[in-house]
């Protein structure tokens, strides 16, 4: 497939023209392949407009933002080598492509499947949650006293309503009790508490207890006074540590860039509590660094520090959603944010769909080959769940 192919010319209209509302590549030349579907969307970002493509695996969902320029040579490269379908929905029209193994093509329109009220322009500015006399907003200094989002606060706002967009989204498919707790652990200034909090009562219409647990005392007090000036009559902050804190049963664990071995502390209390969802953003992979011995070919990968850090961070997460799937969660792992707000933007998502409290021992020996391979004596999750392998 060319650049001057008339379906790239499409694509490329009706980015300029804003009459874009998303691209999915089907039907895979091969079947074997890991990777399932794939899905390009316009995003604002900053303060300008790109393609966001997903990639949907089986187990988990990528996400990277493109360049128009950049994401037509995604495409076609896509669509050379992994699929033979492709659909493209614009307000004017639907395009539809398809591919012959012989190489010939088949192109069709249709009348336009969206409308208006999916136009891009209405999508980006749409935001979950309302900036405007948000008392919460205000007094983290997200928004000014007119309840606009300030200048420099503007990815910090995205970054917030993509987390709630995505804990709705697990949330929805999960079997949550009426009434129910979250739990937010290492909730620091409390944006992500205080968003998830206002999400659930005023737009979901659910009444949940939140309890965010903070080592400083001091982010705990400023939290609370916010709460009590917001009126959130159910949602408190209380000083603690994530291993031993008092808890009240964890229906909903969250615990987004608790340092280290802070975040197995919080997935084993989870576990435990036979929480319902799961949902943690690690950062800082240090327990795993220290002990990797890397032997015999793949010594050299330890070589370098920074490649050292990543194997280290791969190595750790995996076994974590690991762990989580032995235990009966069906777990996700992918990139939530844009990778210039901040490096750590993996997040780890687990549903408890299997009433097991036992591991499953096939999906543990999955994690001793792993720790084997890479020379890894042990990930402080399984010792934290006494787990024995
Ligand atoms: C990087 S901040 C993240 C804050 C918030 N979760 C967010 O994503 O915006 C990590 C917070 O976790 C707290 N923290 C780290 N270790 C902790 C522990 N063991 N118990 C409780 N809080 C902890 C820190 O004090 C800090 O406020």
């Amino acid at each position: 497939m060319k650049h001057d192919h008339p379906f790239i010319h499409h694509f490329q209209n009706s980015f300029s023209r804003k009459s874009f509302v998303k691209l999915v590549l089907s039907k895979k030349r091969v079947k074997t392949t890991l990777i399932k579907i794939v899905t390009l969307k316009p995003v604002q970002l900053k303060d300008k407009i790109m393609v966001s493509i997903v990639i949907s695996n089986q187990n988990n969902d990528l996400t990277k933002n493109f360049t128009l320029e950049q994401s037509v040579l995604q495409l076609l490269n896509l669509l050379d080598k992994d699929f033979y379908k492709a659909d493209l929905f614009t307000l004017e029209k639907d395009w539809h492509l398809l591919y012959y193994r012989s190489g010939k093509f088949k192109m069709k329109s249709k009348p336009a499947t969206f409308h208006v009220a999916d136009t891009m322009h209405d999508q980006l500015k749409k935001r979950i949650l309302d900036s405007h006399n948000n008392i919460y907003l205000e007094q983290l200094g997200v928004t000014t006293k007119e309840g606009y989002v300030k200048k420099r606060k503007q990815s910090k706002y995205r970054q917030i309503n993509k987390y709630v967009e995505i804990v709705d989204s697990i949330l929805r498919t999960s079997q949550l009790p009426e009434s129910f707790n979250v739990i937010d652990m290492g909730a620091g200034k409390g944006y992500l508490t205080f968003a998830l909090y206002d999400y659930l009562y005023n737009k979901l219409r659910k009444k949940p207890h939140v309890l965010g647990v903070e080592l400083r005392s001091e982010l705990v007090e400023k939290c609370n006074a916010i709460a009590k000036k917001a009126k959130f009559d159910h949602l408190n902050f209380e000083q603690g540590e994530i291993k031993n804190a008092i808890l009240p049963r964890i229906d909903v664990l969250i615990a987004l860039h608790a340092c280290d071995i802070a975040t197995d502390h919080a997935i084993a209390r989870g576990i435990k509590s036979n929480a319902k969802v799961i949902l943690v953003a690690p950062c800082c992979h240090k327990q795993i660094r220290k002990s990797m011995k890397n032997q015999g070919p793949l010594a050299i990968l330890t070589k370098f520090g920074i490649m050292k850090a990543r194997q280290a961070e791969i190595l750790t997460d995996t076994i974590r959603a690991l762990i989580l799937e032995s235990y009966g969660y069906q777990t996700k792992v992918f990139e939530f944010i844009e990778t210039d707000h901040t490096p750590k933007n993996i997040l780890i998502t687990a549903l408890k769909t299997k009433e097991i409290f036992v591991p499953d021992l096939a999906i543990l020996d999955k994690v001793n080959t792993l720790k084997s391979t890479f020379g890894i004596a042990f990930q402080e999750l399984e010792h934290l769940l006494d787990i024995k392998t």
